[in-house]
């Protein structure tokens, strides 16, 4: 654990990478289903924790729900024209489980696979490979209500959701994700309860973090089993990029409990086999893990995959609460009294140094590019960043256009850092903007915006911000040294 200078984000944008990116990069943006689709009763599909999450008075900022979303389910045919437009290589979508299986159980609906086989052939027309997302944290309601991911079924269920997608998609969509982020399913979801279903027991927060893992491994089984043998399997982590605030040995412990309980609590079962030992005494007072990991779980975990996807925003800079007099605990994911880091109360989260986007979140390419190499050291897998990107208070001009060149600023510096980790030697295959538009930034409503395509919740019109055409001048000359402020 060292704690490092950042370089700024000028210094990266300064530096020119003509090669820096070999052929056949995926050059991406990610979204997820329920942020963009809508039609949330359309077609058999019934509500996911999301759903009744949003619904719920005081859960998301300003009462916003994803019933319509930015209405992709019904513009995805414009919405993969403007990726063709963007010139992006690879698209990086999720499926809705509540959309193909219902209820979490039993047979498909078949024309909620239509949906998913439309777009993947309307992608493919465009060129566009297609990567899916089994689970951006939509769980079908009928799974919470039966107990949701601190009980072992939700992981089986997931296995079986796994295979009928594969079955019914696995001709088209070559790249499967399982999980996305399942730190934010586990933590927020069932610790701070700041995300759906918004419950906060940390013994519940830590089974569920068991059970997805497991829902991981059952479902890398059940896609190997269904999938033609090209096809490649990844998980997407948001592995936090932990720093420790000083060398104090109070502080080395506390970053040394949020890389255990943030990172790996994912890394060590699914690369390794194994829960740490230190894992397992942080938080042996909340729950027992020699009953709640069986017999043969931990190899079911860590079946291979091909490659690892990470999703990365900002570093996080930790020290012991002793070493943090008047801190706020904040550590950028929305407020509750409950800790979404189970264990590990003593720990105070500091804002790293130097510029924040609309989320409060800093800016620090650096944190990527050690990341990148870090993981490219540990587990030697193909890596993808399946997330990276920045919200910021954009503003409509008179004549509709948006000029974002901070965000524009973000994703070069960023890029910057891929390049970096590549010439650093991480077999580093893509990267997926996050997101190609704006859309329901989960407990923030609509109030955080995201995307590098403005989307008009009165009219739900796109349009094209700065931060595209900087990323499609990118994607088309393979440079990072063009001006971010053009209009
Ligand atoms: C990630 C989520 C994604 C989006 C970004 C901003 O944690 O995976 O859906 O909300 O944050």
């Amino acid at each position: 654990m060292t704690v490092t200078d950042p370089h700024t984000t000028a210094d990266l944008a300064a530096q020119t990478r003509p090669g820096a990116f070999p052929s056949g990069f995926a050059w991406g943006a990610a979204t997820a289903a329920y942020q963009i689709e809508g039609a949330a009763a359309e077609d058999g599909r019934t509500p996911s924790i999301w759903d009744t999450f949003s619904h719920t008075p005081g859960k998301v900022a300003g009462g916003d729900t994803g019933d319509t979303a930015v209405d992709h389910y019904h513009r995805f045919r414009d919405d993969v024209r403007l990726m063709a437009e963007l010139g992006l290589t690879s698209y990086r979508f999720s499926l809705s489980w509540p959309r193909i299986q219902p209820t979490g159980r039993g047979p498909a609906v078949e024309r909620g696979l239509d949906f998913y086989r439309a777009l993947t052939d309307e992608l493919l027309a465009h060129g566009i490979t297609p990567v899916a997302t089994l689970y951006h944290w939509d769980l079908p309601q009928h799974l919470e209500d039966a107990g949701g991911w601190p009980q072992r079924d939700t992981a089986h269920r997931f296995a079986d959701y796994a295979q009928i997608a594969a079955e019914a998609l696995g001709d088209r969509i070559g790249i499967w994700t399982t999980l996305n982020e399942p730190w934010c399913s586990a933590f927020l979801g069932y610790a701070s309860g700041v995300h759906a279903p918004g419950r906060t027991d940390p013994g519940d927060s830590l089974r569920a973090a068991h059970h997805l893992n497991l829902g991981h491994g059952l479902a890398v089984g059940a896609l190997r089993a269904a999938l033609p043998a090209s096809a490649q399997i990844a998980v997407s982590l948001n592995l936090h990029a932990v720093r420790a605030h000083s060398e104090h040995p109070g502080d080395l412990d506390a970053a040394r409990r949020i890389e255990a309980v943030g990172n790996r609590i994912w890394t060590s079962p699914m690369f390794k086999g194994r829960y740490d030992e230190d894992l397992l005494a942080d938080t042996a007072h909340l729950v027992d893990w020699d009953t709640l990991v069986r017999p043969g779980d931990l190899a079911e975990i860590s079946r291979p995959i091909d490659l690892l996807g990470l999703n990365y925003y900002n570093p996080t800079v930790v020290s012991s609460l002793d070493n943090a007099k008047d801190l706020p605990r904040h550590d950028g994911h929305g407020d509750s009294t409950h800790s979404p880091w189970p264990g590990a109360d003593e720990v105070a989260f500091h804002l790293a140094p130097g510029e924040v986007t609309a989320m409060n979140w800093p800016i620090d390419p650096t944190g990527l590019s050690d990341s990148l190499l870090h993981l490219h050291r540990e587990f030697g897998l193909p890596l993808l960043v399946t997330e990276n990107g920045a919200a910021f208070d954009d503003t409509v001009e008179a004549d509709g256009s948006v000029h974002d060149p901070q965000r524009a600023a973000y994703i070069q510096g960023h890029l910057g850092a891929v390049a970096d980790a590549i010439a650093g030697g991480a077999d580093v295959r893509g990267y997926y903007c996050w997101s190609l538009m704006d859309n329901f930034e989960w407990a923030y409503g609509y109030e955080k915006r995201f995307g590098m395509i403005h989307v008009d919740y009165d009219t739900l019109v796109r349009t094209p911000k700065t931060s595209a055409r900087w990323y499609a001048e990118a994607i088309r000359t393979g440079r990072l040294d063009h001006s971010t402020d053009q209009r």
